[in-house]
């Protein structure tokens, strides 16, 4: 068995886990970091910089520089990476001999380049790999890359929804769609605001989403706090689960149409080992509630929620860091 020191970095767009090789995961915490409006410095980063997110005192701004999978500001990904890095402990130079950093699928080489930069600015002398999520995700989901078995995965991050076949420690077919989490919580804001007329903050969204999910059967309702839109002032509100199920909906179809595309396109070798080894469903939205059913329904495909789907990938990351015989090797910079 190899074993190679470094770091292995999902880099989400909602939650982001650093792995240490011999340590293992040391780092999961939001995407998020604070700043001092003032003077650009760095107020906090992590849990402590997302707790301020919607309740931003006047002279912090608190920005999550990651969209859709990507980094869409440099320096603050970079200063938010640079804080972990540096909670993570890391040995002086360690960032030198690895890092494994994954990125979404779908990733333009623009975007390749903006984590290799942001990773740059901390360790300049850093071996990157970057590998695929999806390839991630399968190592992470217990599928073992190196005998070249095939494998359907799922991945519904915070911000990206990758399927890949995968067989072999490579992509065979993959599909990138950038909505995820956020989205989900976004239509579920719009949806409450326009039926109801209040106003929810992204957390009060996101437990009707994890607890209401698709599975709206015409009963289920949940307590909400909310601001009125009209009176401006807080409201108490009994969201229904149909309101909930029906504002995601179209993010769910997109999802499961994505999904049967791709099995449309499934090379036959690969049918078998698809079929029985099931639909698998990583990263945080696989955990919505009546999203593997309705996958399952549409597809006629067994599909199961992976073990701890928000470490999927990471889990991943840390066995190509450690283990990376065999692995489709992603762009590598060597910086
Ligand atoms: N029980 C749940 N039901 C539905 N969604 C959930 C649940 N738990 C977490 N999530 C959602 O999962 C998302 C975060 O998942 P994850 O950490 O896999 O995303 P990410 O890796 O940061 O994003 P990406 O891979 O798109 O860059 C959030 O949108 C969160 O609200
Ligand atoms: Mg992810």
């Amino acid at each position: 068995m190899r074993f190679r020191s470094g770091v292995a970095i999902d880099l989400g767009t909602v939650n982001t886990l650093v792995s240490v090789a011999g340590r293992g995961l040391v780092i999961d915490e939001p995407s998020a970091i604070a700043l001092d409006r003032a003077t650009g410095r760095v107020a906090a980063v992590g849990q402590a910089a997302d707790a301020l997110a919607g309740k931003e005192p006047q002279d912090i701004e608190v920005l999550h520089p990651l969209r859709n999978g990507v980094i869409a500001d440099l320096d603050a990904a970079s200063a938010m990476l640079q804080g972990f890095v540096r909670r993570a402990k890391l040995r002086r130079g360690l960032l030198r001999t690895a890092a494994v950093v994954c990125v979404p699928g779908g990733a333009t080489w623009v975007e390749r380049r903006s984590l290799a930069a942001a990773l740059s600015v901390i360790r300049p002398r850093c071996t990157l790999q970057l590998v695929d999520e999806p390839i991630a995700a399968a190592a992470g989901a217990g599928i073992d890359l190196a005998q070249g078995a095939g494998a359907f995965i799922v991945d519904v991050g915070g911000g990206t929804t990758e399927s890949a076949v995968v067989a072999g420690g490579q992509i065979v077919r993959a599909r990138s769609l950038r909505v995820g989490g956020n989205a989900m919580d976004d239509a579920i804001v719009t949806a409450v605001k326009a039926e109801l007329g209040l106003m929810l903050g992204r957390n009060a969204a996101r437990t009707l989403k994890t607890t209401l999910g698709l599975a709206g059967d015409g009963t289920g309702r949940m307590e909400t706090v909310g601001v009125d839109a009209a009176r401006r002032t807080p409201r108490v509100e009994q969201v229904p689960g149909w309101l909930v199920a029906q504002a995601l909906e179209h993010i769910a179809t997109a999802i499961v149409d994505c999904v049967q595309e791709m099995l449309s396109d499934i090379p036959p070798n690969l049918a078998e080992d698809v079929v029985r080894g099931k639909i698998r469903l990583a990263g945080g939205g696989a955990m919505l509630p009546g999203l593997a059913d309705r996958i399952e329904a549409a597809t006629g495909i067994p599909v199961v929620v992976v073990d701890d789907p928000l470490r999927c990938v990471a889990r991943g990351a840390a066995e190509i860091l450690e283990h990376g015989d065999g692995l489709q090797q992603g762009p590598v910079a060597q910086r």
